[in-house]
């Protein structure tokens, strides 16, 4: 099957869609559900690791940079997915990797830290997202990560490496501590190698280190100008933890960037939060102090079986906000309906669900829901 056609308009219209992109032999769908196998582990930095995998029976990986894959995980008896960015290059389709960072507490991560070793198979669901400078050809790049934000963009400048493309890119990583940055190495050669990619690294302090020749601090509208005087020309692709973000698109507006031509892509629990929508008033236990905008919508009581709570969410409202809302955590990461990790059983009630793929028609005939895109048409309970 022939890959089908993107139609976009070019962000730079000078440049045209390269024609690697247009010409990828087959697409690998989020729909495509498969067990591939884990070739090679490599240790990143102290807390990161990056898992390569194969497919048994020898087909290539082709998706766009900056796309993530979605893991699907027995642990502990429970099914739990996960979305990690792809990596890899899709210029080297025979493998893929996921570049994975421990987080305190977390199951799938530490699970893959702990497990994860050449030979041990993983079900996993084909390419998403639309995070991907494939899609918004520009001759100028900006690409701002932070932490393991890094992925995303990663992928994009090993392609853009691979391909020999003629672009202008400048990567600036912010990390905790010089010995955070994740690719630093791999990142100065692809730098050694054009003269048009440069990167620049910028930390929170010096960590360990007795001393450190980039910068240290926070990425501010100053140091943006001093590093890429010229921004305001480039496409800007984003990645980090939600307060990352927020500060960089404050930082940009201050700038008067067009936010056009300003994309991003948040892996953290709290996106809801840097959207605002966190931080609106609770929901209120009775429909007539709903918070203002809710107040004629009708408000519907959700109890989670299993941790016998019980919240109040309007019929406007996700499930999976209302309930971070009140203090119920629960576990997601897309939370746009695509990765499947908040997927949980409807015990009773009905629910508008508007998802994006994370969940398949069977699981829905089972009376499984993805909670942070459905919004209550009834009384809810949840065997969670
Ligand atoms: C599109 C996308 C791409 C991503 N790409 C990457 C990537 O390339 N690399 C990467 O490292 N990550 C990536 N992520 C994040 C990744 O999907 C996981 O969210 C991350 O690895 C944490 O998962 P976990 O299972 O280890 O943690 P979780 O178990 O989900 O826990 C996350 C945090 O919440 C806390 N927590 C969990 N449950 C509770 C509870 N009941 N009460 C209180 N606290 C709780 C945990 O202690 C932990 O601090 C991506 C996410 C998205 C959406
Ligand atoms: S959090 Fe990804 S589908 Fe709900």
């Amino acid at each position: 099957m022939m890959r089908d056609a993107v139609q976009f308009e070019p962000a730079d219209s000078r440049v045209t869609r390269p024609s690697f992109w247009s010409s990828l032999p087959e697409r690998w769908t989020s729909d495509v559900e498969e067990t591939l196998v884990c070739c090679h582990v490599r240790q990143e930095t102290h807390d990161v690791k990056s898992f390569f995998f194969h497919s048994p029976d020898g087909r290539a990986f082709v998706f766009e940079p900056g796309q993530f894959i979605t893991l699907e995980l027995e642990i502990e008896g429970e099914t739990i997915n996960r979305c990690y960015t792809i990596s890899s290059s899709p210029a080297r389709p025979h493998t893929l990797s996921i570049t994975v960072k421990r987080v305190p507490g977390g199951k799938v991560s530490n699970w893959l830290h702990d497990n994860m070793r050449p030979g041990t198979p993983i079900r996993v669901l084909g390419p998403a997202g639309e995070f991907t400078c494939a899609r918004h050809p520009a001759r100028k790049y900006l690409f701002l990560s932070a932490g393991s934000g890094i992925t995303p963009l990663m992928s994009m400048s090993r392609a853009h490496h691979d391909l020999g493309e003629d672009r202008d890119i400048v990567f600036v990583h912010s990390a905790r501590t010089p010995d955070d940055i994740i690719f630093s190495r791999e990142l100065d050669l692809i730098a050694s190698n054009h003269a048009n990619f440069r990167t620049s690294f910028v930390c929170e302090s010096v960590g360990a280190r007795t001393s450190w020749p980039g910068v240290t601090g926070f990425l501010s509208l100053p140091l943006l100008k001093l590093i890429a005087p010229d921004f305001m020309e480039r496409e800007i692709f984003t990645c980090g933890p939600a307060p990352y973000m927020k500060a960089v698109r404050d930082l940009l507006d201050e700038g008067g960037f067009d936010r056009r031509r300003y994309h991003e892509e948040s892996f953290s629990f709290e996106t809801l939060t840097a959207d605002g929508a966190a931080d609106a008033p609770a929901p209120d236990t009775d429909v007539a102090s709903a918070p203002n905008g809710i107040a004629d919508m009708a408000a519907f009581s959700v109890s989670f079986a299993k941790s016998r709570r019980e919240i109040v969410c309007s019929s406007g409202q996700h499930v999976l906000e209302a309930a971070r809302q009140s203090g119920v955590r629960l576990p997601a990461s897309c939370t746009q309906g695509m990765c499947g990790t908040c997927k949980v059983k409807l015990v009773s009630g009905q629910v508008e669900m508007k998802h994006n793929g994370g969940i398949r028609q069977r699981e829905i005939d089972q009376g499984m829901v993805l909670l942070c895109c459905s919004k209550p048409l009834s009384d809810l309970v949840i065997d969670k």
